[in-house]
């Protein structure tokens, strides 16, 4: 392949092992950092929202700013009216994850701010959303189901005021804590495909709304953050412990992919799901939920043996959603409301640090034709 100009281009399908920009938000070079901080230490010292904060301004808040922002996300947690009533009028079978593409979408029409990518304007968006989204997953959940809404509270936590707006009562300490970790591990993750989209789009000078929605949309995919509804349908399919390994061993041999199991970067196993295991494993085992867990033990298993496959993030968090008596189809809407705060620092890092993000592409057409002039029709 011949360029006009420039270094001959590097081939990578899927971009595998291409470092395709900068990044000062995570790594996961030597174990998964936020801004520095291992997602272990977050996990045990931090709540979603200090971690919020850290990605959008880079440090961990102060015990004023954090009162600050707290106050400020959670004033947002009204939707305006229209978006509420056009959530009434979607067809009751939307997923939750169309619902909230175009959620995101209605909301960047009532944002003052819409199109000023500065810094300021880009993180007042940002807190906008993250009070925003949960409301809106809750709201369409409910309305889908013919019900009314629950009103957001905002002396709640970001995590437990949206299980009290989906279950209609305050969530437990114990499962506050436990959701709580799942958006810290969900939060960030560097180039991803949903981050690289959201920073494809930033990188047009395009605004943070179009770049969310953009992200949502390419999150929703099975084969990214799609892949946690479809975690308790696999382990319902498999039957039980006693079938279990016969179920997995059909569909390998049928090329099944097998949900929540895999990274592109992770080939040894994803440091997130083993912090999620034993929590979901205790709220599993406390409502219930045995069963399932024991048929998950028995999956891994195989999958390591047979695959040297080992469970990522969205495994143990399917089967911990479902123990907080969470539908499928909000799992992958949860993703949303966390990642979006790592979303939101990409777009502010993109826009500050400016590169189009133009690759090319190798061409297997057909060679250089002229266009018949006769005979054609
Ligand atoms: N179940 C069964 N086989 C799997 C698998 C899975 N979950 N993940 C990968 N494989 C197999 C592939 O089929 C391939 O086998 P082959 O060499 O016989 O063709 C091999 O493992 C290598 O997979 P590859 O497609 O190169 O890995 P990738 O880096 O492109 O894929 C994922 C990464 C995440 C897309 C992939 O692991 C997957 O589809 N996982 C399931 C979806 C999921 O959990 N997504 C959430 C990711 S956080």
């Amino acid at each position: 392949m011949s360029t006009a100009s420039g270094p001959p281009p590097i081939y990578s399908p899927g971009l595998e092992g291409v470092i395709a920009g900068e990044t000062a938000i995570s790594t996961i070079e030597e174990g998964l950092c936020y801004r520095g901080y291992p997602v272990g230490e977050l996990v045990e010292h931090c709540t979603f929202e200090e971690v919020a904060f850290l990605l959008l301004y880079s440090e961990l808040p102060k015990r004023t700013e954090l009162v600050e922002f707290r106050k400020r996300v959670a004033a947002n947690r009204h939707l305006p009216q229209p978006l509420r009533t056009l959530l009434h009028t979607l067809p009751n079978a939307t997923s939750g994850m169309d619902s909230l593409r175009s959620s995101i979408s209605v909301l960047a029409h009532f944002d003052s701010d819409v199109n000023d990518n500065s810094r300021a304007a880009n993180i007042r968006k940002a807190e906008r959303l993250l009070g925003q989204i949960p409301s809106a997953i809750a709201d369409q959940y409910h309305f889908s189901q013919g019900a009314m809404g629950v009103a957001p509270r905002p002396d709640l936590s970001h995590g437990a005021n949206f299980l009290y707006m989906i279950r209609g009562a305050e969530p437990s300490a114990e499962e506050t804590k436990a959701f709580d970790v799942s958006l810290i591990l969900y939060a960030e993750h560097e180039f991803n495909a949903s981050t690289f989209t959201t920073r494809v789009v930033a990188s047009t000078e395009s605004d943070l709304h179009s770049s969310i929605v953009a992200g949502v949309g390419a999150l929703k995919g099975a084969l990214h953050g799609g892949a946690n509804e479809r975690i308790m349908e696999l382990l319902h399919d498999a039957g039980g412990p006693g079938t279990a390994e016969a179920w997995v061993m059909d569909a390998l041999a049928k090329k099944r992919r097998i949900m929540g199991f895999g990274h592109r970067i992770y080939k040894a196993g994803d440091v997130r799901a083993g912090i999620l295991k034993p929590i979901a494993r205790e709220l599993a085992d406390a409502a219930g939920f045995g069963k399932y867990e024991e048929t998950a033990e028995i999956v891994e298993g195989i999958m390591a043996r047979e695959k040297k496959l080992y469970p990522n993030l969205d495994w143990p968090a399917g089967r911990l959603y479902n123990a907080l008596g969470l539908k499928n189809s909000l799992y992958t809407p949860i993703f949303v409301m966390s990642r979006v705060a790592g979303w939101s620092a990409h777009v502010i890092e993109q826009h500050e640090h400016n590169r189009l993000i133009r690759p090319r592409s190798r061409y297997t057409g057909p060679g250089k034709r002229t266009v018949p002039t006769a005979d054609r029709w």
